[in-house]
């Protein structure tokens, strides 16, 4: 086949001359214009396989920048045939990529040449871009995530898959490092961990990725596997990895729990996660390990059993997070705190038209806690209908929608909570004896704080370093004083009230150490013991305990101790400025304007 040459040339004796020329070879001549819009326009009719270009041409565009275009847009190849050759014109017909640059007067057999070895190096390039296309093509098809990763562990590319899994789109991830785009935890403690990216480099070998989880952009986290390739470089050394890794294995393996311990709280802290748990006593060590070895094991009721604030919510997260369900969805729904319809409705969702409000179908949480766990807290608050409805899925390991027919199957662990004694309700016959039964299998019981004092100073010192990190604070310790007065105190509201004494002593402490005049305990009762330290209150001991009062008490102190500036405040109290006005606005602090 003749190639098709497009003249680009303001000339007409010229541009006929060449014509005639390029004829005499064995050329066909798609056209010849005299301007930049011109070529343009003729490209787009004729498609040449290549343009013979003046650089001063016509028109607002110079031959240089019509070139760029049309490479750009259309692909196809220049060779500059110009009288100029000064260094200023060069540099600029540089940027067009072109395929040749003849200076005139110039030789037929060296216009011949040229043309002949720009269109043969053009077939070429474009044949090796196909095979690089089809490349990326059968990467896009693999199921499997492909990242190519170079030396300096930056990203250069990904599939689709990679995409899919990652969350981050081609573009955005190339050039971003690879820890960044590809952040794996280890499955078994949650903790974020490196990728053996230099292992692979230098062992050369594939290096496995096992028990990871990948932390997808959206926060998402996907169990998966593979394994991390090294690539040669064009010099035989290292050249970068390639990451392949796929979801699964579908079914997490059940983990060997190894909790973290931490240097917080004396090194009595455990970290699963991002959950972490204080356990110095024998006692408390003794209720962790249990609970640690009910999420591994295949229990699907457990019941928590214990006092208002001593830690039930943060055990039940933790068996979740360290059992084979990690991977699925953790939903906690409150029993008491809907009303019975509305609690049932979101337990076992409902058909469209199950109701005469009810358009759509909606799923119940027993649904979208799937493959996970579903945390039922004050279970003791469930009505006796949907304690008896709930005992049915337990016992069929099914149930159906709210107005609906088809059965659907349940995979759940379910963790129930009660603060009160369950065997209490039965007894009273609040609380059926078959459904206490079903829950009870397993129970682990989080004692009152005052079973075990010796966790009493580890949990404050853990809360004070938790609070310095959020306000910002650097609160060193705890007095000796200090320390006596949290000893002495029977903590009726467990830890909970013990985090709420510190947070409140570390807004009010204008010291480094947390000292007997910022503690103020909410409980009016007398602190436990005969030998009686806590000293007078002296401190603006509130009298009235109202919710209203003390958080006035606690704004204004907050207020005082900024200098009345209500940014510092809102960030001493934890709260955004808007709703710091809001309240001092409810509580009369500030006029209403
Ligand atoms: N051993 C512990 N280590 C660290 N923090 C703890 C511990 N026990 C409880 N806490 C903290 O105390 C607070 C209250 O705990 P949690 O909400 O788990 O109590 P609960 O038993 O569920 O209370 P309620 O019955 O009122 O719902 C939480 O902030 C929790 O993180
Ligand atoms: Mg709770």
């Amino acid at each position: 086949m003749t190639d098709r040459i497009l003249i680009v040339e303001d000339e007409q004796i010229t541009a006929e001359d060449l014509a005639e020329v390029l004829k005499g070879l064995g050329y066909e001549v798609s056209g010849v214009v005299t301007s930049g819009v011109e070529a343009i326009r003729e490209v787009e009719k004729s498609q040449p396989d290549l343009m013979l270009m003046d650089i001063r041409i016509k028109g607002d565009m110079d031959g240089a920048e019509t070139a760029r275009t049309l490479r750009d847009r259309f692909d196809v190849p220049v060779v500059y045939l110009t009288a100029h050759a000064d260094r200023d014109t060069l540099e600029r017909a540089k940027h067009s990529r072109p395929m040749g640059y003849i200076v005139k007067p110039f030789h037929e057999s060296e216009l011949h040449a040229s043309l002949e070895i720009a269109l043969s190096k053009h077939r070429h390039d474009r044949s090796s871009w196909k095979r690089q296309q089809h490349v990326a093509d059968v990467f896009g098809t693999l199921l499997l995530g492909v990242i190519s990763v170079d030396q300096t562990e930056t990203v250069r590319m990904m599939n689709r898959a990679a995409e899919n899994l990652t969350g981050w789109s081609n573009e955005e991830a190339a050039g971003t490092p690879v820890k960044q785009v590809f952040r794996v935890a280890d499955k078994t403690t949650g903790n974020e961990v490196e990728l053996p990216i230099a292992e692979a480099l230098q062992r050369r070998s594939l290096v496995d990725i096992r028990d990871r989880f990948l932390m997808a952009k959206g926060g998402d986290l996907k169990a998966i596997s593979g394994n991390i390739a090294p690539l040669r470089g064009s010099d035989g050394g290292p050249g970068g990895v390639v990451i392949m890794f796929e979801t699964g294995p579908a079914e997490p393996q059940v983990p060997d729990v190894s909790p973290k311990v931490i240097q917080q709280g004396n090194g009595h802290a455990f970290e699963f996660g991002r959950f972490r748990i204080v356990a110095a006593s024998e006692l408390m060590k003794q209720v962790l390990s249990f609970a640690l070895r009910v999420a591994k094991s295949e229990a699907t009721t457990v019941l928590l059993e214990g006092e208002s604030g001593t830690g039930k919510d943060l055990l039940a997260q933790i068996v979740h997070y360290s059992s084979s369900r990690r991977a699925g969805p953790f939903v906690a729904l409150n029993c008491s705190a809907l009303p019975e319809a509305l609690l049932e409705s979101e337990l076992f969702g409902r058909e469209a038209g199950a109701y005469t409000d009810a358009r759509t179908q909606k799923k119940g949480l027993l649904e979208v806690a799937r493959g996970g766990t579903l945390f039922l807290d004050e279970v003791g608050d469930l009505s006796p209908a949907v304690q008896a409805k709930f005992l049915r899925v337990l016992e069929q390991q099914s149930f159906r929608r709210l107005g609906g027919v088809q059965e659907i199957e349940v995979d759940l662990r379910v963790i129930a909570a009660t603060n009160r004694d369950l065997s209490d309700a039965v007894q009273s016959g609040a609380f059926r004896l078959d459904l206490f039964h079903r829950l009870s299998v397993i129970q682990i019981a989080t004692p009152p704080l005052r079973e075990h004092p010796e966790d009493i100073l580890p949990l404050a010192k853990y809360f004070v370093q938790e609070y310095n990190r959020r306000y910002k604070a650097h609160i060193k310790g705890i007095s000796a004083p200090t320390v006596k007065i949290l000893n002495a105190y029977h903590w009726p509201g467990n830890a909970r009230e013990l985090r709420n004494v510190i947070e409140r002593a570390m807004l009010l402490e204008d010291t480094d150490m947390l000292r007997p005049n910022s503690i103020q305990f909410a409980s009016a009762r007398a602190p436990r013991g005969p030998s009686h330290p806590v000293p007078p209150r002296v401190h603006t001991a509130p009298t009235d305990l109202s919710l209203k009062n003390s958080e006035r008490t606690l704004i204004v102190q907050a207020l005082e101790k900024v200098g009345g500036n209500k940014t510092r405040a809102a960030a001493l109290l934890g709260v955004s400025r808007d709703i710091l006005r809001h309240r001092m606005k409810k509580l009369k602090l500030l006029e209403n304007r």
